[in-house]
């Protein structure tokens, strides 16, 4: 078998899991539930669904193929199709770069808070002044980053199937076996249906075009969309799998996970009267209060950040599994030499998204005049510009460069249902990314305008 050194999924099981494992992460469990606390609650949530179904299931699909199409990593699977394209994949590769660094900072901070309930939960009074001191601190953040970070390579020594795939399958049904228990303790606490009003029922005075592009960025993040991680996972099928019912499964799994995660945070924070506009601080300093007044509160916490640990190392393999693919693929490199390699810079720079929250944040201030230190700049540049710049690329290049009859004869391949499908995908493809790309545009000039002062 000519792709056997690449390596392949073992099963369709065992994609699915690694894919949704690469979708559902942090973003579902830590930055949605804090978006739409502070966005709006169910507004936020009405326009993320609609993006979804407008944009992901297309975006999803698109990457799936050119993937399967070239077998080859991100960079490879363009520059195959036309030689002069392969800067697309490059943008991608760099784009999971950064996204790896900061994320596995939070990853870090996760492992640490399962250590804090495994020895009892966290004890001080003010929760939220215990995160921030916490992560302001110049070294322990870092020790903990590093901790998430050798795990993440781990697993990817162990290859595609044998260690990706694996990990997926054992942690993803555990997550949401998980995840369903602690969503239903969290409905059936006193004043829940308040929080359940708050995440479901739209209230539509906190919208603008900057949550509407936010709802987009967390799309394109949640899904794993717009830097190639779905080409380099789609580059690992065999030939017979269904696509277009992948690319419909993926983004539906994520989603069920995300709205979970809200059904299961919203309601406690409502329950025990916390601030649903919390920010990033809502899953490490508003939940531990909830979890200390709650009967058995330190056994839920414990499950809780076991889950969400299990949700972010099934992402991060993806992110990494990005530069290892085109490392082994384009330059030749052992799987081994290109883990180590990768995963060591992105532990170098998040020394600096981790510092940024502490010690060094002035010195990234030149980053961003808002005052946003090194690690927001990071998230933000990632989400809500890299990443739909990475989606509209894609699109123009099948619909300019490979052009639709390439992608729907692969798309065929091993699909029964891809009439309807491909004509939805095709409009979606036409019009839903212009109009995404005139959205990014308007905003970031209203943002740049704000950064120089107007
Ligand atoms: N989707 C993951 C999450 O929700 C993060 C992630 C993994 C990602 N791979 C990605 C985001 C590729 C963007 C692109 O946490």
């Amino acid at each position: 078998m000519e792709n056997n050194s690449r390596g392949a999924w073992g099963s369709r099981f065992g994609f699915i899991m690694a894919s949704a494992g690469s979708a559902i992460g942090l973003g579902n469990l830590w930055k949605f539930p804090y978006l739409a606390g502070a966005n709006g609650g169910g507004a936020f949530v009405l326009v993320y669904l609609g993006i979804v179904i407008l944009l992901g299931f297309t975006m999803m699909l698109g990457e799936l193929s050119i993937g399967r199409a070239t077998k080859l990593n991100q960079y490879g699977a363009y520059k195959k199709i036309n030689p002069k394209f392969g800067f697309i994949g490059g943008i991608g590769i760099l784009t999971g770069f950064l996204i790896l660094s900061f994320y596995s900072v939070v990853g870090g901070w996760v492992i640490k808070y399962i250590f804090q309930y495994i020895m009892g939960g966290v004890q001080q009074a003010d929760k939220m002044g215990y995160f921030v001191s916490f992560i302001t601190n110049p070294y322990e953040p870092l020790i903990w980053h590093g901790l998430f970070m050798a795990a993440t390579l781990f697993i990817v020594l162990g290859g595609v199937s044998g260690g990706i795939e694996k990990a997926s399958k054992i942690m993803m049904p555990l997550l949401f076996l998980f995840l369903i228990i602690i969503a239903i303790r969290s409905l059936t606490l006193p004043g829940a249906m308040e929080g359940l009003k708050y995440f479901l029922i739209p209230n539509w005075s906190k919208f603008n075009l900057d949550v509407l592009v936010k709802a987009m960025g967390q799309v394109f993040f949640s899904l794993s969309l717009g830097m190639g991680t779905l080409v380099t996972y789609g580059s690992y099928l065999e030939g017979h799998e269904d696509l277009p019912s992948n690319a419909l499964t993926i983004p539906a799994l994520d989603t069920l996970a995300a709205l979970l995660a809200g059904i299961a945070i919203m309601p406690a924070v409502f329950a025990f009267n916390q601030e649903p506009g919390a920010g990033p601080g809502l899953m490490f300093g508003t939940l531990p209060n909830i979890f200390a007044s709650m009967p058995l509160g330190n056994l839920f916490g414990l499950m809780f950040f076991v889950l969400v640990f299990f949700a972010a190392v099934t992402s991060a393999i993806s992110l990494l599994e990005v530069p290892v693919s085109w490392a082994m693929d384009s330059l030749k490199w052992s799987r081994t030499k290109a883990v180590w390699i990768f995963a060591g810079l992105c532990f170098v720079i998040g020394i600096g998204a981790s510092l940024s929250n502490g010690p060094w944040e002035q010195k990234f201030y030149f980053f961003s005049k808002d005052g946003q230190n090194f690690f927001d700049v990071l998230d933000y540049l990632t989400s809500n510009i890299l990443l739909p710049l990475g989606g509209v690329f894609m699109s123009l290049f099948i619909t300019f460069v490979w052009g639709y009859d390439n992608a729907f004869k692969e798309i065929k391949i091993g699909s029964k249902n891809n009439f309807a499908i491909g004509g939805f995908w095709k409009m979606s493809m036409m019009v839903g990314v212009p109009l995404m790309m005139a959205l990014v545009f308007l905003q970031q000039t209203g943002v740049l305008a704000k950064l120089i002062g107007q």
